[in-house]
């Protein structure tokens, strides 16, 4: 999609727990733009079909929820912020129901379609970080800032578990990998971070250092 919005974004990518939001995080609040957590948004339908007793693999079902919602995306200065009928999630979004389901309900075209007319809807605003699995690839195809954001299984597993969550990661990215639409990917023109060994300090400075390659003035 060619875009003329006035404002520019930085796509992030990676598997679950590849530590996509820390950075994300990082730079926007090193570089003064508002970070925007795309998978929250996927999380939060995912919320409300449950909170509904939806099968999240009834598409008919989770569409005609779709059309009853009113989704509104914002920020608080800093982060994406979202609310469902003027409902805040919450911590609800990181539970271990939502964790299970949300791939299926990712899955779903329509699904996708409407969140990503929501995602570019922030550049019509602002100067964006978004991180999900489909920003450089589907949502802003034609940034030129792209990072794709790696760590070694293992290392991905005990971070979830470390936060006190119960996630099966490479579940997750299983499906996310293998649905045909707009499917986890590295992104034509990304650049792959590994950050199995890095602190958070050394992934942020490596991200600056590619943010500068691929020509964004830090
Ligand atoms: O980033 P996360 O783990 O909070 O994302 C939750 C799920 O949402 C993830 O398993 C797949 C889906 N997702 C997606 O399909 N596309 C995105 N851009 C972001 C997330």
């Amino acid at each position: 999609m060619p875009s003329t919005a006035p404002h520019f974004a930085i796509a992030i990518d990676g598997p679950a727990a590849s530590g996509k939001s820390t950075l994300a995080h990082q730079l926007a609040t090193r570089l003064g733009l508002i970070m925007v957590n795309s998978g929250a948004m996927y999380r939060a339908i995912t919320w409300q079909a449950l909170q509904d007793h939806i099968d999240p693999s009834d598409h008919a079902a989770v569409i005609d929820l779709l059309h009853r919602l009113t989704i509104e995306c914002g920020d608080d200065g800093l982060s994406s912020t979202i609310t469902l009928n003027g409902c805040d999630p919450g911590d609800a979004l990181r539970s271990e129901a939502v964790n299970a389901n949300v791939s299926t309900v990712a899955a779903i075209p329509e699904v996708r379609a409407k969140l990503v007319a929501l995602q570019r809807d922030y550049l019509t605003r602002t100067n964006i970080v978004m991180e999900g699995r489909d920003i450089g690839s589907v949502v802003f195809p034609d940034t030129p800032y792209k990072i794709y954001v790696h760590a070694a299984e293992h290392v991905r597993s005990a971070r979830r578990s470390n936060m006190g969550e119960i996630d099966s990661v490479a579940q997750r990215d299983a499906a996310d990998s293998n649905r045909s639409t707009a499917p986890l990917m590295v992104a034509p023109g990304a650049a792959i971070l590994d950050n199995s060994h890095h602190s958070i300090e050394a992934s942020v400075l490596a991200a600056l250092e590619i943010l500068k390659q691929q020509g964004l003035a830090v």
